[in-house]
């Protein structure tokens, strides 16, 4: 289907199709995919399809309102942006683009480590609720820098991602030749080429104004070309990362700690009692360990474990409002959004970055409406029942499933599909 305008776009689906006809193939999927086989990726849709929505009827919810409060602020949607470092190779100037409609939207925007657009910019030019996001490097010295760099330029919370320590095994992009160092091949050449919209209006433009994008939140020492070797795997990911560092960051980081994706509710626990003020329930959106459980399987235990002394956040596998209002009613306080407003930004920049935020507006607004709820701390437990308490436990494994869309498939059965 040809879209004429972002706002045709009815659903994130929609988003992502528009995007997947903007970028070139190696960038979508870079963005799209998951790694290995596929299966956390692929999990992460089916385990929301594994739960039911407990609809609730005649009361009144005309005055319904989404506003929510998280460590003491009160944000207008009970989501905010996961950081992707990737929103700046959706468009020019990408990251600016979705931090300001996170700020019109009135929730936080997160900025990845790898980000294209220094955190001072952003504080500076946009503003709103800044978070970052921090990979630990094996020189420690190095993030700490980046640590305080962060605080003096006035970001309120660090999100510690603790699931990076080895980098992912993502096959596709190797075959696409996408990689750092970025090398040219014929193929991802005559990709950019079949992509003239993105060739012009992202590359060509950065490339007129002053060069290739650098990783401009990264110290210094490590700062290079995104295209050209920054030091490779051993100063850039920490396979040492251990609690100590965490004890460390405590110290120095004088806002609110946050750690990211935590599967297990041990982990949960030692997090709180290090000091960390919430935890971010995520399996990185199945990109990392293929693996992995799909993080609302797991949030009901860790909700129990530490749900009373610490914000529980959660992310992964986010495309409806609906499961938004899933996570929210399993313990969740904030839900964070990856792809899906990626694809609003490759789609149309700014406009749909907005749009994907509209869309979520509406979804959970009547996904509220639909269980009776009029504010987000009604919802609860009782909003949702898991297939296996509908049913008995033999139901999940035999239950057919409709696939909404190829993005929560595994690839054999997307290429099925096309066949
Ligand atoms: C293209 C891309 C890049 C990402 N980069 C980072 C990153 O630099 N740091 C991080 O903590 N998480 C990163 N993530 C993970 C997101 O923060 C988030 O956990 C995930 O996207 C949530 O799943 P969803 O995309 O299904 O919503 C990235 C995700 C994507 C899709």
């Amino acid at each position: 289907m040809i879209y004429q305008k972002v706002d045709d776009a009815q659903n994130i689906f929609d988003l992502r199709d528009m995007a997947k006809r903007r970028l070139p193939k190696w960038l979508f999927e870079f963005v799209d995919r998951g790694t290995e086989d596929e299966w956390a990726l692929g999990n992460n849709r089916e385990a929301f399809q594994r739960i039911r929505l407990r609809p609730r009827m005649l009361v009144d919810v005309s005055g319904r309102t989404l506003d929510t409060t998280v460590f003491g602020k009160t944000h207008k949607m009970p989501i905010g942006i996961a950081p992707t470092g990737a929103a700046g190779m959706m468009w020019y100037q990408g990251e600016l683009d979705l931090a300001r409609a996170a700020k019109e939207a009135g929730i936080p925007f997160s900025l990845a480590t790898g980000s294209i657009t220094s955190m001072e910019k952003i504080a500076g030019e946009v503003g709103g609720t800044l978070w970052m996001q921090l990979y630990m490097w094996a020189d420690r010295s190095l993030s700490h820098q980046l640590v305080r760099r962060a605080s003096a330029a006035g970001f309120e919370a660090l999100l510690v991602t603790v699931d990076g320590a080895v980098a992912g095994n993502r096959e596709y992009n190797r075959r696409n030749g996408f990689s750092v160092p970025f090398r040219y091949n014929r193929r991802n050449t005559t990709d950019v080429l079949l992509h003239p919209r993105w060739m012009f209006g992202v590359l060509g433009r950065y490339i007129m104004n002053g060069g290739m994008p650098q990783r401009v939140n990264f110290p210094k020492e490590l700062q290079a070309k995104i295209t050209r070797e920054y030091g490779g795997n051993k100063e850039t990911r920490a396979d040492s990362l251990n609690w100590d560092d965490l004890k460390a960051l405590r110290d120095i980081w004088p806002g609110k700690l946050l750690v990211k994706g935590l599967l297990h509710p041990d982990d949960a626990s030692q997090s709180v009692d290090l000091g960390a003020d919430g935890v971010i329930v995520s399996n990185h959106g199945g990109r990392n360990c293929d693996c992995a459980p799909s993080p609302i399987e797991v949030l009901p235990e860790i909700v129990a474990a530490v749900g009373e002394r610490t914000t529980v956040l959660f992310d992964s596998g986010v495309r409806r409002g609906s499961d938004v209002v899933k996570a929210l009613a399993l313990g969740a306080k904030m839900v964070l959004i990856g792809r899906s407003t990626l694809y609003g930004t490759a789609a149309a920049g700014y406009a749909g970055a907005k749009r994907a935020l509209d869309i979520y507006r509406s979804e959970i607004s009547r996904g509220m409406a639909q269980i009776s709820c009029n504010r987000v701390s009604e919802i609860a437990r009782h909003h949702v029942a898991f297939d296996w308490e509908l049913h008995g436990p033999s139901y999940a494994a035999s239950a057919p499933r409709a696939p909404e869309s190829e993005a929560m498939l595994p690839r054999d059965n997307v290429s099925a599909l096309r066949r």
